[in-house]
């Protein structure tokens, strides 16, 4: 049995998640449910990072205390992800006390290695990014620094601080990046390192005095100050598989730990965290799994652009979470930036949802009713869709292996077009007799659904149910002579959505 400790980025929860958490959201979930059903023990965190400037601000704008703020925020997040299926095995909050534990003890122990220093800072900070952005990183407008990605002003920063000497690392950083394939997929690596390359790599203060930034965990060296919202963050991770707290357990799951994080906070994941677990004797992440942006009109989606597609409305247009996540996981790309646009969305729901597999499986399931009474009795398989089942399972596998959920996607609707093919071809409603022809697609459309189940865990289940089977395990999907199917139901499981 395989292991695979897979996370989400926690969120900012200063507003509602929109459709660009979602994307990764549902990417991690698909990827533990794929990994439950190899059989795999699965563990699977996601959460919210509550502390730092940004949360401070958002409570005072809201008028409320940090606390009372980020515990309504994080019930809001709960149910978002309850809407669409999510299913985390930890919700992680950076206020939970095992948390704030985890930080003070891996602050305390980088201190008394000489990984940290006091020292004064003074640069340029983004409040919305909760990042120091040094001259070249900023843009310039006005003669006034903004920040590149919410094209707010910066704010000046010029206080005590502590450092944390990331500069030591350096050519440890680079080795993981270049030569340990840590990073997926490998372009971002690659940038990381050119960067480090041609910049060096520095120290980062990770520390802000008490009286700036009150909302955080207590510097455990000194209590005039608070631990820098990131050093906190990214520490979850550990947290999660606890660190610490049960060493047999971490032992277990550190070594499979997956990331999935989206490009904007790449630099933290691999030049900082590297860092802090090298200074913590700890090995980097298995994986650091990379994709890039939504956008919406030509920017990236976000609170501060205004350009948010809410998850209401993705629920809504395309009725209820499994839509939202075949659409999501659909378009779903590591490597490049991917407009929203309604019309390709509401195209791919229609026609691979509504009428490859949804109008297959209700066809399937009214001819068995109609010509068999529900009862198909297994046989030979029609020997072309019996290797097109067997293809596709392999493919699929490589692909959901190697993260390429989307083409994973495309393999199965292969399979899927194939058999409405078959269908088509051999018109079982002619024949007296059609059990062979029935039972092929019924194999069909069984390995389909075990498949497709990471992504779109309701119907799956449902048209499993339909057709008398559970969904178990991955190994069920291969095709076999001698099953028997007992078709209660044909449901339909994809409405198709009009225009407008
Ligand atoms: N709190 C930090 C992460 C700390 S992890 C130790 C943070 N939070 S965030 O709320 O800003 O979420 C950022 C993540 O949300 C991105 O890395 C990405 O995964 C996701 N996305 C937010 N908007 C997105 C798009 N428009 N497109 C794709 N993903 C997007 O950063």
């Amino acid at each position: 049995m395989g292991r695979f400790y897979i996370t989400t980025p926690i969120y900012y929860p200063n507003a509602d998640p929109h459709m660009g958490h979602a994307y990764t959201t549902v990417f991690a979930d698909s990827m533990a449910r794929y990994h439950r059903l190899l059989g795999d023990e699965t563990f699977f965190l996601t959460g919210t990072d509550e502390h730092g400037l940004k949360l401070q601000r958002a409570a005072e704008k809201a008028g409320m205390d940090p606390k009372s703020f980020v515990d309504r925020m994080a019930e809001k997040f709960k149910r978002y992800w309850a809407m669409l299926d999510i299913s985390y095995d930890r919700f992680i909050r950076t206020t939970d006390p095992d948390h704030e534990e985890v930080v003070k003890r891996a602050a305390t122990e980088m201190y008394r290695r000489g990984y940290i220093y006091k020292g004064r800072y003074a640069g340029w900070y983004c409040v919305s990014c909760e990042k120091f952005y040094s001259e070249g990183e900023y843009v310039v407008v006005e003669g006034r620094p903004y920040c590149p990605i919410h094209m707010k002003p910066l704010e000046w920063v010029e206080e005590d601080t502590y450092y944390f000497r990331m500069s030591e690392f350096q050519d440890y950083v680079l080795h993981v990046l270049e030569e340990e394939g840590r990073v997926y997929p490998e372009q971002y690596a690659r940038e990381v390192a050119s960067k480090i390359r041609r910049e060096g790599l520095r120290d980062v203060s990770i520390a802000r005095p008490r009286e700036r930034v009150s909302w955080g965990v207590v510097a455990p060296f000194d209590q005039d100050y608070t631990i820098y919202v990131w050093f906190d963050a990214l520490l979850n991770y550990l947290t999660g598989a606890s660190y610490q707290s049960d060493p047999d357990r971490f032992q277990r799951l550190w070594p499979s730990a997956h990331h999935v994080i989206g490009k904007d906070i790449l630099w933290f994941h691999t030049a900082v965290w590297f860092s802090m677990l090298r200074a913590l004797d700890l090995d980097p992440p298995k994986k650091v799994i990379v994709h890039a942006f939504l956008i919406n009109r030509g920017l990236k989606m976000g609170k501060s652009a205004g350009n948010v597609v809410t998850i209401e409305y993705l629920l809504q247009r395309y009725h209820g979470s499994d839509g939202a996540r075949y659409i999501l996981m659909r378009i779903f790309n590591p490597a490049k930036d991917v407009e929203f646009t309604q019309d390709m969305l509401d195209s791919i729901y229609n026609s691979e949802l509504a009428d490859t597999y949804g109008n297959l499986a209700r066809r399937v399931g009214v001819l068995a009713q109609k010509k068999l009474q529900g009862h198909v009795h297994g046989g030979r398989l029609d020997p072309s869709l019996e290797q097109s089942i067997e293809r596709a399972i392999n493919q699929y596998i490589k692909h959901m292996d190697e993260y390429r959920i989307q083409e994973a996607l495309h393999s199965v609707m292969n399979l899927l077009r194939e058999a409405n093919a078959y269908i088509n071809k051999t018109r079982p409603w002619e024949k007296e007799d059609p059990t062979r022809e029935l039972y092929s697609l019924l194999e069909t459309l069984r390995s389909a659904t075990i498949m497709l189940s990471p992504v779109i865990p309701r119907a799956a289940h449902r048209l499993a149910t339909a057709i008398g089977t559970k969904i178990e395990s991955l190994e069920d999907a291969q095709p076999r002579p001698d099953r028997v199917y007992t078709v209660r139901e044909a449901p339909i499981l994809f409405r198709k959505i009009g225009r407008g």
